[in-house]
């Protein structure tokens, strides 16, 4: 048996049920959360025969920061609840695979801490005061933060449906939001900005001088514009179906987007439901230059922190190597479309 596999269970007997329950939630009806990884599984392979694979690399870069593997680590809230250590637990594991972590404008660490682990990219909500958003992620950019990824699918908060007690009702103070200097006393500060544009995008690379994703893009069109508009990537999500209930599965998403930014230089980044190699080695061929894996990495931090984290992504990136071989790949530049049937 695959650890990845026993990893939600283990977790799930360590963890306080309103932890287990908001990192494992879907919003809504949970349509999009319950059907993300069968997406994957639906694609079929043509592998190439008689190519030379006596060496398989899974080396790549992402926006210029060479990594071992494109299995990345995506933002979380909560971390510091999975492990004491939450956020520079999650960065140590990951330089230990040779990972990069996209760390979330939510987390309970402070960015100055997470200085020599892996390499690391900011998330952002950015909120209806911007002032307070850029003052985020100048902290964030002083502290090492490589990219800024704009999270573009939450302008309101998906409804979750608790059937126990809520996590929000037992966060200590000191495992949120430490990076946001809001005063710690009028909560509308924190309210997420709804008024959202392409030009968003140019205010973000302005005032950051950092490279700018934008993730939960679903959609060829606002690919394309997000480009037009100054992103250096785009991240095809549907933040682990926690937001629009019913969104379309990002496995289905993704190649109608790879197709659109075809012809430009963005880079093009997938997650939602990824947990083997198979998985992996579809994305890449379907377009992506590297996948991230949400939940998969906090049940790692919560069995068994940094060491964890390790392990998880040093067991999935040599998964992939293995179906790379049997693929007849032996770099992800050959990893190209026509490894996919259809
Ligand atoms: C998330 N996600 C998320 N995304 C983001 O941009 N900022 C955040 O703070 C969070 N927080 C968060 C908390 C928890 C508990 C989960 C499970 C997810 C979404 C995350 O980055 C990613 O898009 C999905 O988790 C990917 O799907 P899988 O790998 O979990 O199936």
């Amino acid at each position: 048996m695959r650890w990845i596999d026993s990893l939600a269970s283990e977790a799930g007997r360590r963890l306080p049920p309103p932890v287990l329950a908001y990192f494992q939630q879907g919003a809504g009806a949970g349509r999009s959360a319950a059907e993300a990884e069968e997406a994957w599984n639906g694609f079929r392979l043509l592998p190439h025969v008689l190519r030379d694979v006596s060496a398989v690399s899974t080396r790549t870069s992402v926006l210029g920061t060479p990594v071992d593997t494109p299995v990345l680590v995506a933002p979380s809230t909560l971390q510091r609840q999975a492990h004491a250590e939450g956020e520079a637990a999650m960065l140590r594991g990951a330089s230990g695979a040779g990972s990069l972590v996209c760390v979330s404008s939510n987390a309970g660490t402070p960015f100055a801490s997470l200085a020599g682990g892996a390499p690391w990219w900011v998330q952002a909500y950015v909120l209806r005061d911007r002032g307070l958003t850029a003052e985020m992620l100048g902290r964030a950019r002083a502290a090492g933060a490589r990219a800024v990824v704009l999270t573009a699918d939450t302008p309101v908060v998906g409804r979750k449906y608790d059937s126990g007690p809520s996590v929000w009702d037992s966060v200590p103070p000191e495992h949120l939001l430490v990076n946001v200097d809001w005063g710690g006393e009028d909560e509308s500060r924190l309210e997420k900005a709804a008024d959202l544009t392409p030009a968003d995008i140019d205010w973000l690379r302005t005032a950051t001088g950092l490279p700018v994703v934008v993730k939960g893009v679903l959609r060829a069109d606002d690919a394309r514009a997000c480009v037009a508009a100054g992103a250096s990537a785009v991240w095809v999500s549907n933040h682990g179906g926690r937001q629009l209930d019913g969104a379309l599965a990002t496995a289905r998403a993704l190649g109608p987007v790879a197709e659109a930014l075809a012809d430009t230089a963005a880079e093009l980044y997938v997650d939602g439901g990824v947990r083997d190699g198979h998985h992996v080695l579809t994305a890449l061929a379907l377009g992506a230059t590297a996948v991230f894996v949400g939940r998969p990495p906090l049940w790692a931090l919560a069995v068994d922190g940094a060491e964890g984290v390790r392990r998880l992504l040093t067991e999935l990136t040599p998964e992939l190597a293995h179906a790379m071989a049997l693929a007849g790949a032996p770099d992800l530049a050959s990893v190209t479309r026509d490894l996919v049937a259809g």
